[in-house]
């Protein structure tokens, strides 16, 4: 006797009609026909099953601050930084816990249930720190969180930050974190790769920095992260996030840069709803789109995840923790329309992701954890296309959220009285 069974699964390979076995928080069974019985079992007929969202990058300590105390009037990235830093000093623990519980519950809503995100640590009291690690705590039996020590107004820029990177670290923060676009010149960016990624070495830890968060085509930390990569045995262990400058950089240049990420096993992470509206602030027109060249990186066999980065924040005045409208939007700023690419979408914020974090457990596969979301849609390109409802969102085994199925009621003459989006 299982404990749940979902019968007739699509599942995001392609196969159909598939039943899958919990028992004890895991998959036991992945097969069709499965003759066994369960203590629940749930009908999901041509519904896709798929493992959970994952959001590769992302900053709670800021998320649903928006107005605070102020909004963003250039939409810019610099006051966006420099607004943070007005809010900084107002902030409470008690603020940031309550407003990242709430969007952990909105995030579970969504099926997202990992998150990384990174904390500022340019802060002596680090309060956000705390704030988060207490977070990371209560939202452990529904969600992964995962942290990075950032050190937003620069780890060599900012007096104290790295000892305060470094006590975060102590603290248990688990990644290793870094601005170098924001240092105050290029050489101390190269300087801040350096000392940031021999931190990560000594510690064992994995090193996912903000970098090259800028139009200047000549703004090219990516290459010194991944020398460092390379040169420290960090292979697999780091992400590069942002990578923005790469949208504007020379077409030589890139033709050797990739090849020299891949070789030190550097993933990247873009975040198309921020870098869409963020970038290009400076441009008349044509305006640039300003987010990484995600389809080249991912012929050239290098891992690319879409991130959300902000909701509601001095950076962007919208989001909803909705990772599907994350990846919709990277599809259409990528130009990702082949079948394979809007494929590729899915799985930026799917199983890439997972693999950047290291999840233990992750996918649909017997043996894996069973935290698995159902989508009323048919496979991802569909799951795209409509940002389907989760109909099942299930931690552990457990269902933890529910939403109904998204179906307009119509009234036209000559016309069904009710449609289905999904039918669409
Ligand atoms: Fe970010």
């Amino acid at each position: 006797m299982l404990d749940l069974i979902l019968r007739r699964a699509n599942l995001t390979d392609g196969r159909t009609g598939v039943d899958i076995g919990i028992q004890h928080g895991r998959i036991v069974a992945v097969e069709a026909g499965l003759a066994a019985t369960a203590a629940a079992e749930v009908d999901v007929t041509g519904q896709l099953v798929t493992a959970p969202f994952v959001d590769a990058h992302f900053h709670m300590d800021s998320t649903l601050s928006y107005g605070l105390p102020r909004v963003n009037q250039s939409g810019t990235l610099l006051e966006g930084i420099a607004l943070w830093g007005e809010l900084k000093p107002q902030l409470t623990q008690d603020a940031i816990v309550e407003r990242a519980l709430a969007y952990c519950d909105w995030a579970v809503g969504k099926g997202l249930l990992a998150i990384r995100s990174h904390v500022d640590v340019c802060d002596p009291r680090l309060l956000a720190v705390e704030a988060l690690l207490h977070v990371r705590e209560r939202v452990k039996p529904y969600l992964d969180l995962q942290l990075v020590a950032f050190p937003q107004d620069g780890v060599l820029r900012s007096r104290g930050a790295m000892a305060q990177l470094v006590r975060a670290l102590d603290m248990g923060v688990d990644v290793v974190g870094g601005i170098p676009h924001f240092e105050r010149t290029m050489a101390d960016g190269a300087e801040s790769v350096r000392l940031l990624c021999e931190l990560a070495a000594e510690r064992g830890l994995r090193v996912d920095m903000h970098c090259d968060e800028s139009d200047d085509p000549l703004s090219r930390h990516i290459e010194t992260l991944s020398y460092q990569a390379q040169r420290l045995g960090l292979q697999g262990r780091v992400a590069g996030s942002h990578l923005t400058s790469m949208h504007s950089m020379d077409n030589y240049y890139v033709s050797k840069l990739l090849p020299l990420m891949k070789e030190a096993g550097v993933a990247a992470i873009a975040n198309p709803l921020i870098n869409i509206t963020l970038q290009g602030r400076h441009d008349t027109y044509p305006k640039r789109r300003g987010m990484t060249r995600v389809p080249e990186m991912l012929a050239m066999g290098i891992p690319v995840a879409f991130g959300h980065d902000c909701v509601m924040d001095p950076w962007y005045s919208l989001g909803s923790g909705d990772m599907l409208e994350v990846a919709h939007m990277g599809l259409h700023v990528g130009q990702m329309t082949s079948q394979l690419a809007m494929r590729q979408c899915f799985d930026a914020v799917t199983s890439t992701p997972a693999g950047i974090l290291g999840l233990d457990g992750y996918g649909t596969e017997v043996g894996c954890k069973a935290d698995l979301v159902v989508l009323q849609a048919r496979d991802p390109v569909e799951a795209l296309r409509l940002r389907a409802a989760r109909l099942y969102v299930i931690r552990a085994g457990q269902v933890i959220a529910q939403t109904a199925p998204n179906v307009a009621s119509l009234s036209l003459p000559g016309r069904p009285a009710s449609v289905s989006y999904q039918l669409g």
